[in-house]
């Protein structure tokens, strides 16, 4: 990867949280956009091991979790080859850069956080000072790699939002530190949502198991989650946010997957049941899926490689990250 340097390509940044197993929603909302984006961009992509502990969790279940991702990411086409692919634990630049942007970010500007409102709620019992800075870390995540674009389903832009504010002050202050970083979402599922409540988003945290599918998921499962999918009483594959959010959702669902357009995969089920259309998008999605469940059989097996390329990932990353964290501390007056 050292040669790789030297290219003058535009930089990628993005982290997904290893908090649960991945789900379609993120993998239409953002890990299909990682992959994308590998050949044409100089990508950092990090595990957010770090902001899962946010939520409590249980030690070994969460050690799995993080092996298991880090193995399905592999699967899902990131190329270690490529892209700089690693744990974002273990660059501690992560962290020391996250405690001195804390200290440039306004208690106001994070209590306006809906993601911080919500889990708040959720986690009654724990709305601990790391929740409610869990912005402050993705902004130094993205910052310490001067990243131009950041993919991201559509639940994450408000936090993009906070870290451009972050960066526009701190550079205000001190001088061109920071990168000014912009969201890059897809045009079909930025925000996919829940198969059984399509108001809400898809999340590994609905209580209806059959709202959400997994990449893991089996075919069998994925195909009955679809058919017991919600729509509705007018019986047309018609395009309609406000009405018809269910049929719609999987309309977008179905485009992310076959690269079909909304007209499109309207004439093609003119006059045909909803049965009919919850089963081409449950199978189109168990063929989209398939190779990547063949390769994660595959690679979680092989324990020494996903060590290896973690290794290697966060040894480039720790060495390209602390040019960005001296020189905002240089700026702000420490003694290096
Ligand atoms: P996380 O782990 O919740 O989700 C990972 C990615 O998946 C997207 N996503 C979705 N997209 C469309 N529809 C959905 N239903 C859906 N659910 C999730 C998310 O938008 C995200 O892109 N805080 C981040 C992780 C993070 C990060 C960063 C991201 C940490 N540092 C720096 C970007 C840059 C998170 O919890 O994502």
């Amino acid at each position: 990867m050292g040669e790789r340097t030297m290219e003058k390509k535009p930089i990628v940044f993005s982290a997904i949280q290893p908090s649960g197993t991945m789900t379609l929603g993120n993998y239409l909302g953002a890990i299909k956009n990682w992959v994308s984006m590998q050949d044409e961009y100089f990508c950092f992509y990090a595990l957010a091991d770090l902001h899962t502990i946010t939520v409590r969790q249980d030690p070994k279940e969460f050690r799995k979790n993080i092996l298991d991702l880090y193995a399905l990411l592999l699967a899902c086409g990131v190329d270690p080859e490529k892209s700089v692919f690693f744990i974002q634990s273990h660059v501690s630049a992560h962290s020391q850069l996250a405690w001195l942007l804390n200290c440039y970010t306004q208690f106001g500007e994070l209590s306006r956080m809906t993601q911080f409102k919500d889990k708040s709620r959720k986690h009654a019992d724990n709305i601990n000072a790391g929740l409610f800075t869990y912005p402050v870390l993705m902004a130094a995540d993205i910052l310490l790699y001067q990243a131009d674009k950041v993919p991201v389903g559509a639940d994450q832009l408000q936090h993009l939002e906070i870290t451009r504010d972050i960066a526009t002050r701190f550079n205000g202050l001190y001088g061109n530190v920071f990168k000014i970083p912009e969201g890059f979402v897809p045009k079909n599922g930025a925000r996919v949502m829940s198969l059984q409540t399509p108001e809400n988003k898809m999340s590994k945290s609905d209580e209806n198991v059959n709202g959400c599918v997994y990449v893991l998921d089996k075919p069998e499962t994925i195909m009955k989650k679809f058919k017991r999918a919600i729509t509705d009483n007018d019986a047309q594959v018609r395009f309609d946010p406000e009405n018809k959010p269910g049929i719609t959702n999987l309309m977008t669902i179905y485009s992310a997957v076959t690269g079909l357009t909304s007209e499109q995969i309207e004439s093609d089920f003119s006059g045909r049941g909803y049965g009919d259309f919850k089963t081409a998008v449950g199978e189109a999605v168990v063929e989209n899926l398939r190779p990547i469940q063949n390769e994660y059989e595959r690679i979680i097996k092989d324990r020494a490689f996903m060590e290896e390329t973690w290794t290697k990932a966060a040894d480039f990353a720790a060495k390209f990250s602390q040019r960005t964290l001296d020189k905002a501390m240089k700026k702000i007056g420490y003694i290096l």
